[in-house]
């Protein structure tokens, strides 16, 4: 279809361009116009990280036909104001410490401007509202609900719409500067209600600095994978297996290779060096060799000089697959005669922790609890998806990339082709959260090989479906429990049996399942304790790291049981974890690591059991109209 021809407004000025018809809003902002303030999250009106104002109106913009935008007036974050001229609500964001990654930060301010120019003095519940079409994985939306509070105080009498304030916000560094803030600087906090904690100055221990790459962030700046681009560049694309468990007979790109507008076509069989990774157990193939473990595994990757050119040219290699059976639980996966799934079996690893005699301390204790918990695959789910740009600086390759691990992930990238590491440099862009999820590699080794065989700027950007499909999860796990304690409660025993699914390869599966066996019962203090833990393969998604790498599973698992106990000894559940919580200077673990200080367990306890009681008289006073506080 031939290029339309669209004038709008654009941040206060005329701009008319020639566009694709079929283009979003979004396309043509970033792609078209560079303004990359404006985030691709999802792609699906599901995040609102694209959002801009059409006409004063939030819109998400992945959605939006650019050309339905002709003659209406379009703000992005980049004509809101910039890091020497700050739009108030820009300020109170990095004043109330409501930037993390900052990826959701360009949609959630625009959001805000939007509610402030309608309603200057919006309550917590009408602010809670107009931002729920913006997701943020990382702040959270207490910090975000204050700023925009703060800055319809700042703005009392004009709107927010006020202009832009000139005057850097306190503590916070100029995208310049060293980053260092003037250290008596005071910050003061306004606050939602009673339970909002004010900011301490700026530069003393506990205090709340701002966040060094904030100014950037609140203005869109900052430059996310998907951000880079470099002249020449290609967009790379991969094939990813439709089969969980397959034999591959034979991959065919001939076709795809000759397709119009292709400059490079990678497989298995282009990899120079060694042909597998992991960051324990090198055990996943870079790019398919002769079988498919799990649904979405790459198996060829294309560079061409679109994107569309890419996808059009995945759809011309032809893969001979030969579906295998899979198996998709860990019951399965160790059963007699399972499909075998790695040459060495399907176990991945089996840790024990034995203390003291637990048998005997079963027999003897007073109140038993047993039970199973399974907790599910989770997906990290940050809001930006992976994305890379790699390139040749003379006979250095250089990959400028979402990671959380760049000297992992250069090993790894030498190592596949075959290269000293002193000619591969991996430089972190800005992360758009991560969780443990981008220490793996993701798209890495694709753009590395394409860029070096085509030797030309090659840069990919994972869609949100494959980044879901491609990228490790938390280990669901199942866990058989049991404690025993005596008629006091004093926990006497404890015996776990941990079962982790690994999925297809092994990942960080050695050092999450060996914490589920050193964590196994969290901070409470057991004489007599057996574990047991293991991880399987399967053909599910990759499990890998997240945060807390197994603990939260175990956690769900023994705060359940201590409850359990608690009712049964007449204790209530705070009486029953302060008896058996590590206490301080005599805490030691089932594996026998003394904890000499600052497991904090019985202060933090403590503290929350009188924050909870206020919130509770509180809302309770609120509930039968007193005006208590
Ligand atoms: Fe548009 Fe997510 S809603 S990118
Ligand atoms: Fe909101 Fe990271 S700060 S998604």
């Amino acid at each position: 279809m031939s290029a339309q021809r669209l004038e709008f407004t654009l941040n206060g000025g005329t701009c008319t361009l020639d566009v694709d018809p079929g283009a979003s809003l979004l396309d043509v902002l970033r792609d078209d116009l560079g303004l990359t303030g404006t985030k691709r999250g999802c792609s699906e009106g599901e995040c609102g990280a694209c959002t801009v104002l059409v006409d004063g109106t939030p819109v998400d913009s992945c959605l939006y036909p650019a050309m339905k935008a002709a003659g209406k007036n379009v703000l992005t974050i980049e004509g809101l104001g910039d890091p020497s001229h700050l739009h108030p609500i820009q300020r109170a964001f990095i004043e109330e410490g409501a930037v993390q990654c900052g990826f959701c930060t360009p949609g959630m301010v625009l959001t805000a401007k939007a509610l402030l120019d309608r309603d200057p003095d919006p309550d917590e519940q009408t602010i809670r509202t107009a931002i729920s079409g913006n997701l943020c994985r990382c702040t959270g939306y207490e910090k975000i609900a204050r700023s925009i509070q703060r800055a319809a105080t700042k703005a009392a009498g004009p709107s927010a719409a006020a202009p832009p304030d000139e005057t850097p916000p306190a503590g916070a560094a100029s995208p310049l500067s060293s980053g260092e803030a003037p250290p008596s600087t005071p910050v003061t906090t306004p606050s939602l209600g009673p339970g909002a904690a004010p900011v301490a100055p700026v530069g003393h221990v506990g205090s709340s600095p701002a966040r060094l790459d904030a100014v950037p962030k609140v203005c869109g700046t900052a430059r996310f994978s998907d951000d880079l681009s470099m002249p020449g560049m290609l967009y790379a694309k991969v094939l990813r297996s439709p089969h969980a468990h397959a034999r591959i007979h034979y991959v065919d790109c001939s076709k795809a290779r000759s397709f119009p507008g292709v400059r490079a076509v990678v497989t298995s069989a282009d990899v120079p060096g060694r042909p597998n990774y992991g960051i324990i157990t090198k055990d996943q193939p870079y790019l398919a060799i002769d079988r498919v473990r799990f649904e979405g595994e790459a198996v060829a990757a294309v560079a061409a000089d679109t994107p569309s050119l890419a996808r059009q040219a995945l759809e011309l290699i032809e893969v001979d697959y030969e579906p295998l059976p899979g198996v998709f639980s860990v019951d399965d996966s160790l059963a007699d005669n399972a499909p075998r799934i790695h040459d060495n079996g399907n176990l991945l690893l089996m840790r024990r922790v034995l203390r003291g005699d637990p048998d005997a301390a079963f027999a003897q204790a007073d109140l038993i609890v047993e039970e199973t918990f399974r907790t599910p695959l989770i997906e990290h789910a940050y809001i930006e998806p992976e994305a890379g740009l790699a390139w040749l600086d003379e006979d250095v390759l250089v990959l400028h990339c979402v990671s959380q691990g760049v000297h992992y992930q250069r090993g790894e990238i030498a190592a596949m082709l075959g290269w000293p590491v002193n000619r591969v440099r991996v430089k972190q862009a800005t992360v758009g959260g991560a969780f443990g999820g981008k220490i793996d590699l993701s798209v890495h080794p694709y753009i590395a090989l394409l860029a070096v065989k085509a030797g030309r700027p090659v840069k990919l950007v994972y869609t949100r479906e494959e980044s879901m499909i491609a990228s490790p999860k938390r280990h669901p796990i199942t866990v058989r429990m049991r404690l025993g304690s005596d008629r006091s409660g004093r926990l006497v025993a404890g015996e776990a049996h941990i079962s982790a699914d690994s999925g297809a390869y092994a990942s960080y599966s050695y050092a999450v399942v060996t914490r589920t066996a050193v964590c196994a019962f969290g901070p409470y203090d057991i004489p007599n304790v057996r574990v047991e833990s293991l991880a399987a393969f399967t053909n599910n998604p990759i499990a890998g790291a997240m945060r807390g790498f197994g603990t939260p599973q175990l956690a769900f698992a023994h705060e359940q049981l201590i409850d359990m106990l608690a009712a049964k000894t007449g204790l209530s559940p705070l009486q029953m974890r302060k008896l058996n919580g590590f206490q301080p200077g005599q805490a030691h673990t089932p594996s026998g690591q003394y904890i000499a200080d600052s497991e904090g367990l019985l202060a933090t306890l403590e503290r929350a059991t009188e924050a909870a009681t206020t919130a509770t008289a509180a809302a309770t006073g609120r509930r039968e109209g007193n005006d208590a506080p």
